[in-house]
């Protein structure tokens, strides 16, 4: 896989949006972590630790892409793509508190399961969504 120097991300995730780039890198190291600490010990208490902190990762994350997005003024030139990512970053949020809760209620939660859902939504979103946005912002940057 080659990387970028920069953001030490894949290629294909690079936005070329120096701060989304920088919480990408941010956000994939955090699931590596937690993927690396729920491997020794996967209790209730430790994954709802793991959930917490990567759920306000994201949350801060997708508030740093929609004040872009205000910032650009994505919603009235591309209202649907804008309409499109922010229903992606509502229903990630979603998905990872409806997890939050299960662990809370010491219900089983498949480890493996959830970092594979984490990294697939994760490479879907940013190679699809968050691309589409920076080319966008980048488009505008443009003198
Ligand atoms: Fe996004």
């Amino acid at each position: 896989m080659s990387t970028s120097e920069k953001a030490g991300l894949p290629e294909d995730y690079v936005t070329g949006i120096e701060e989304i780039d920088r919480q990408h890198g941010n956000l994939i190291d955090l699931v590596g972590e937690a993927r690396r600490t729920l491997h020794s010990d996967s209790s209730p208490a430790r994954l709802g630790a793991v959930i917490r902190e990567l759920l306000s990762y994201s949350i801060y994350h997708f508030e740093t892409e929609e004040r872009l997005m205000r910032q650009y003024g994505y919603a009235q030139a591309q209202p649907e793509d804008a309409e499109l990512h922010i229903r992606q970053h509502r229903s990630f949020s979603q998905q990872v508190a409806k997890l939050q809760e299960e662990a809370a209620a010491h219900r089983q939660v498949d480890t493996t399961e959830l970092i594979r859902f984490l990294l697939e939504w994760i490479d879907r979103h940013i190679r699809q969504t968050d691309r589409k946005l920076a080319g966008f912002i980048l488009a505008e940057r443009k003198p």
